[in-house]
């Protein structure tokens, strides 16, 4: 088996923006005779290691799939502790993300969410507002289709109102109506759980994103497995379509 250390990056390009989507903590958890809700709580420690290890590696941005519109349909006391976990994560890691300079903020539809989980995602985000390091995204409530839907609707309103042309309407235009409108679209895509799918993440975003699936369950994903990510990804040719690598 290959071994692998910051070593292995000192050649390549490391990516601006990392997305990933943290899958397999129940599993987990059921593999080691625990319930489900004990593989989220060690998949925060995974969340604390892999931001601290972005930060390291000098990624600007990391994008981290946390809820999704389709987890609404779980059992209400597993989506109950999953919000619980995030707001006590922002409220125990405060101190440690602002050493780190983090930045954070968040993309989903937040209406469904509890007024304490919204105040302390707005505390957070006010608490690091003036950090200028790495931007950590969480997607919380997020469903890609329905952000795009909402865009669409955003952008006939303006068509509507005669603020915009039907002309003006290109991919530049739209992006700017979706939620990840300031930040540039992720270069590599992260899957832990041994899973192949996208399952309604940043659909537009990742058009041209290099995907990487791990075995890994997101509680047992250390530093290694993301730096395994990282060559893999230097390792890739992005041609965009065209005969050119970038
Ligand atoms: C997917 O595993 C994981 C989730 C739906 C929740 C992710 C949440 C955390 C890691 C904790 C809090 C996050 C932050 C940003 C502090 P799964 O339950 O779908 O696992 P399974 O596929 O094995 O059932």
């Amino acid at each position: 088996m290959a071994v692998y250390g910051p070593h292995c990056l000192n050649q390549g390009k490391i990516p601006t923006h990392v997305a990933m989507i943290m899958d397999g903590n129940g599993r987990w958890a059921m593999s080691q005779g625990q319930q489900r809700t004990w593989g989220h709580n060690e998949g925060v420690s995974s969340v604390r290691k892999v931001v601290c290890y972005t930060n390291t590696l000098g990624v600007k941005y990391l994008t981290l799939y946390a809820f999704s519109e389709e987890n609404w349909k779980r059992p209400k006391a597993e989506v109950d502790f999953i919000f619980s976990l995030v707001a006590r994560y922002l409220k125990a890691e405060i101190e440690e993300l602002d050493r780190q300079n983090v930045f954070v903020a968040y993309i989903g539809d937040f209406s469904k969410l509890g007024d304490d989980v919204q105040e302390s995602l707005a505390y957070a985000q006010k608490r690091l507002s003036k950090n200028t390091g790495l931007t950590l995204i969480i997607a919380l409530s997020y469903g890609s289709r329905s952000e795009i839907v909402h865009a669409c609707k955003s952008l006939l309103v303006k068509v509507q109102s005669e603020e915009m042309g039907i002309e003006d309407i290109d991919q530049e235009a739209f992006s700017r109506f979706l939620q990840t409108s300031s930040y540039p679209d992720p270069d590599l895509l992260i899957r832990t759980s041994g899973e192949l799918r996208i399952s309604n993440f940043l659909l537009w975003q990742l058009a041209y994103s290099e995907l990487y699936f791990s075995d890994r369950m997101w509680p047992e994903f250390e530093s290694w497995h993301y730096l395994e990510a990282v060559a893999q990804y230097q390792q890739r040719k992005r041609r965009y379509g065209t005969i050119h690598s970038h």
